[in-house]
């Protein structure tokens, strides 16, 4: 009998979890716990990190975990690389369900930075108006460049407030339109989008309204991670779920 383990806070991940109901797949979907209200999933769920590489080994030996899916963010590459070294310490097989990087097209007016640390220094120079489209955990980091006005978007609003002395939030977990991301981006006269290079149809919109609207965006690109088996789509995890045998089956 199968038994996955789900590493999840994605779209991709809930799609999946979705999935391995309807085909009734025994499978936990896993959350860090970094959002107060996850979405209701039709698997159970388990909240909470596992303890570094040696933690998830553990984990995954104990709940006898027959196969691994990553599932989490482009930018998690801690957990990521986390996954590749426990299912090669266990003999658990994984896979990684991931989303092909944005690619700019004719339009676009990139300028790539390698990470956030880059973004903040390329914000050095006179005031302008910043859509931050990054998540509340990097957003402190921006308190280096206090000249600008940010426009914040979180999914929960935070606890305390963004050490930014200019700055206006927005708490909206979607979904985004790129009409909608229009509007807003004119509405608060942006000039200048930073994000992450998440990839995915959800939160493209606001690079399709920052294309229509001719704006700079600093783009922020993925951290390298371990090679490791990768699909796109959640359809073909259940092709390699039916084309993997367990590691017990193996003989590991
Ligand atoms: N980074 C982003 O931009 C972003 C955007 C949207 C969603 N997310 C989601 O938010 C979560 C945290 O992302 P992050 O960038 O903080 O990750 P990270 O830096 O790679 O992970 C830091 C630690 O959080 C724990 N962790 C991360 N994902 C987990 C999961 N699915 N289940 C259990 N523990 C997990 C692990 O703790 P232990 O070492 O103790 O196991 C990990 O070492 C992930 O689920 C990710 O998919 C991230």
């Amino acid at each position: 009998m199968p038994n996955i383990l789900l590493l999840g806070g994605t779209t991709e991940a809930s799609a999946l979890a979705h999935l391995l109901a309807q085909r009734g797949v025994p499978a936990t979907l896993s959350y860090a716990g970094r959002t107060d209200h996850p979405r209701a999933q039709p698997i159970p769920i388990r909240v909470g990190g596992f303890g570094g590489a040696e933690g998830l080994a553990t984990y995954l030996r104990e709940q006898q975990v027959t196969h691994l899916v990553d599932a989490t963010h482009p930018f998690a590459a801690t957990m990521s690389g986390n996954a590749v070294t426990a299912a090669a310490a266990s003999g658990v097989p994984l896979l990684a369900l991931t989303r092909p990087a944005w690619a700019p097209v004719a339009g676009d007016r990139w300028q790539h930075v390698p990470d956030i640390d880059g973004a903040v220094a390329a914000l050095n120079g006179s005031a302008r108006r910043v859509l931050l489209a990054l998540g509340r955990l990097h957003i402190a980091a921006f308190a280096r460049q206090p000249q600008h006005h940010y426009v914040l978007r979180f999914v929960d609003a935070p606890a305390v407030p963004p050490p930014l002395p200019d700055h206006h939030l927005i708490v909206d977990r979607g979904p985004f339109t790129p009409e909608r991301d229009h509007a807003l981006m004119a509405a608060h006269r942006i000039d200048l989008v930073v994000c992450k290079n998440a990839g995915g149809s959800g939160a493209e919109a606001k690079l399709i309204a920052a294309r229509a609207l001719g704006l700079p965006v600093l783009m922020i690109d993925r951290p390298a991670l371990p090679p490791r088996a990768e699909v796109t789509k959640p359809e073909a995890v259940l092709d390699w779920l039916a084309h993997t045998p367990s590691a017990t089956k193996r003989g590991v």
